[in-house]
């Protein structure tokens, strides 16, 4: 199969050479796409279910996921525009973020349809929900990995200018880790094992399929890396 490009065809080539610097006020950067999210990746996936207060599910994938420290770990997730999953964490105060392995990747896709609201993704993909322990919304049952967490805040996110967008970043306190040892070797979590799947720019993911290790430099932090 001969994989689809996104590269324009020389009767529609589009663009200019490209910027080499471009200011985002004027987005000129004389591409096909805004790179920006071709830049800032891989992205890891946080896969998130949310309860509402009815206790109608909700699941989608978000790509502006990550850890923002550790001991204990605090996670964040951002959407544009005031989607299901931060209306019911605003709700409740409650959400899971459970792990996009490769097996699980056309799930996660379709889980991104924007269903009405109420509609449970789980069952309309064909996901097992299993109950979590600490918090309400269910987890995955197939992911590697899920994070169970309580709402610590909705921040609304501002321009430099202090002006609000309409976009909200949710952060919360992993109260709760699951782990399927079927992933684990040596005492450590693998990665490789669960192939997991991270978000690039345009229509790309990357899995991982390969790591590589470094030395932590004298007085780099933990030296077990852990
Ligand atoms: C891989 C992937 C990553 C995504 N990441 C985000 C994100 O970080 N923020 C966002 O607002 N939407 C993101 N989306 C789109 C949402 O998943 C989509 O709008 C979904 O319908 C939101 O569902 P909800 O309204 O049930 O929360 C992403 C979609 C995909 C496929």
């Amino acid at each position: 199969m001969v994989a689809p490009t996104l590269e324009p065809t020389a009767s529609q080539s589009t663009y200019r050479r490209p910027a080499v610097f471009y200011s985002t006020e004027t987005n000129d950067h004389g591409l096909r796409f805004n790179p920006i999210k071709a830049i800032v990746a891989p992205r890891p996936i946080g896969w998130i279910s949310t309860m509402s207060a009815k206790g109608e599910v909700n699941l989608a994938p978000y790509s502006y996921f990550n850890l923002l420290a550790a001991r204990p770990p605090i996670v964040m997730f951002s959407s544009e525009g005031w989607k299901d999953s931060v209306a019911f964490v605003a709700e409740t105060g409650e959400f899971v973020c459970s792990l996009v392995s490769y097996d699980l990747r056309t799930q996660m896709n379709e889980t991104s349809e924007s269903f009405p609201r109420g509609v449970n993704e789980f069952e309309q993909v064909g996901l097992e929900m299993a109950a979590s322990v600490l918090v309400k919304p269910p987890r995955i049952k197939l992911s590697p990995a899920a994070l169970e967490c309580k709402l610590v805040e909705v921040r609304q996110v501002r321009r430099a200018d202090s002006s609000l967008m309409d976009a909200w970043q949710v952060v919360g306190e992993v109260v709760g880790v699951h782990i399927d040892d079927a992933y684990v070797e040596d005492g450590k979590f693998n990665i490789l094992a669960a192939r997991s799947v991270a978000r690039c720019g345009y229509l790309d993911y990357i899995s991982a399929e390969q790591t590589f290790s470094f030395p932590r430099p004298p007085g780099g932090g933990n030296p077990t890396g852990g």
